[in-house]
């Protein structure tokens, strides 16, 4: 299958690009680096022994995009490009919703002129907004509070109208809950520019003496320990999710969750990070951020019922995979 995968050098696109070369699809990645590195490229060669082809473009230039469409002949597309920083969202909205959405719009064009019907799409478990009760179903109410969740929010909607308008249509939404972790070899992995906002990015800064001390936002939660309790899931389990959803065989519109189903609380990640990698975290607590809810975790039946999704990492594979790739990626 000819898979394009639109910011296909960014932190989850890149390792799902080495899932599906390791699967022996064809992939193209259209991606402009605002967020990403062309060497992603070369880590990607040297990981899969394979050679990815790549166009830096902008996918809200619908020309340029309409010529890459009708040289490739895709079959189908993998959509992870956006911008994705929830506090520059709230002060950039402008910029969150033209780059997310347009982008968004002009993929859906070339579709249709070039009969490309399936598509796979990232969305987050931030369209459930504060949920009532866990763990969170797919058909639970959704709702948003930052401009970054309501472009999600409104491209799902977008997807859902235009589903109904083709029903020949193959549309898959993947509702992301925390992805950490990094590829073993540690040559891709995420590590922000700046200060991280983040949770395991901004432990391994101060892990790695970038940054002195850990906030942690709150211990007056209504959870185990009074930190939150996030769905924290790997990131190669998520890219793993990825290609399950692109060979389903079931057409049609549908909507999972990819998260492990299990909460852990920042206390205990910070202890799980500091164990597994002999290395102390300094921390201190801090008041609530703005908009944090208490706790946020994946019911995945669905995801496993339909596409056979099972998490193979565990926590401690994220902590040191994360790790290893900064300290990798470091130079002290
Ligand atoms: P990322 O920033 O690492 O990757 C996104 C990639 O898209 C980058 O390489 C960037 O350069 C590219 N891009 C952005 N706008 C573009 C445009 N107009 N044209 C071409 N390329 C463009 O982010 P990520 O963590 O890999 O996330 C991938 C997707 O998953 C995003 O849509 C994000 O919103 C979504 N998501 C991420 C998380 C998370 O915690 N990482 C959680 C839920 C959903
Ligand atoms: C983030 C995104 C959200 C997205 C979700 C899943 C933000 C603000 N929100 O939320 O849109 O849907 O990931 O991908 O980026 N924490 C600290 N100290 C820190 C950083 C975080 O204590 O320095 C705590 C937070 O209060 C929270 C937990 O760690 O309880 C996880 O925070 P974070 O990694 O930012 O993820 P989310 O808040 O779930």
């Amino acid at each position: 299958m000819k898979v394009l995968v639109t910011g296909g050098c960014g932190y989850i696109g890149s390792h799902t690009v080495v899932e599906l070369l390791n699967d022996k699809q064809e992939v193209v990645i259209v991606d402009n680096l605002v967020n990403s590195k062309k060497e992603v490229l070369e880590k990607i060669k040297e990981i899969t022994g394979k050679e990815v082809k790549f166009y830096e473009e902008d996918l809200c230039n619908l020309q340029e995009l309409k010529h890459i469409f009708e040289k490739e002949k895709f079959d189908s597309i993998i959509h992870f490009a956006g911008l994705k920083a929830v506090g520059e969202s709230v002060s950039k909205p402008l910029m969150y919703y033209q780059n997310n959405l347009i982008s968004t719009l002009n993929l859906l064009e070339c579709m249709q002129e070039f009969a490309v019907k399936k598509i796979v799409f990232s969305s987050s478990a931030t369209v459930y907004g504060n949920p009532k009760t866990l763990p969170i179903k797919e058909d639970f109410p959704l709702s948003t509070t930052n401009p970054y969740g309501t472009t999600k929010l409104m491209i799902e909607n977008i997807l859902t109208d235009v589903y109904k308008a083709n029903l020949d249509y193959d549309i898959t939404v993947l509702r992301y809950f925390n992805p950490i972790g990094a590829h073993k070899s540690g040559l891709i992995g995420e590590d922000p520019n700046g200060i991280p906002n983040n949770l395991m990015p901004y432990i391994v800064k101060v892990a790695t003496n970038k940054l002195p001390v850990l906030n942690i936002y709150g211990n007056d939660y209504n959870t185990v320990d009074g930190t939150g309790v996030r769905d924290y899931i790997h990131v190669l389990d998520l890219a793993h999710g990825h290609l399950l959803a692109l060979k389903n065989k079931k057409t049609g519109l549908k909507i999972y969750n990819l998260g492990t189903g299990r909460g852990t609380s920042v206390l205990e990640l910070v202890n799980k990070f500091q164990e597994v990698n002999h290395i102390k975290v300094n921390y201190q607590i801090t008041k609530r951020r703005d908009g944090d809810i208490d706790a946020c975790y994946a019911n995945c039946d669905k995801a496993k019922e339909e596409l056979g999704f099972t998490t193979k990492y565990t926590l401690e594979d994220m902590c040191k995979d994360s790790y290893n790739y900064v300290k990798k990626n470091t130079i002290q």
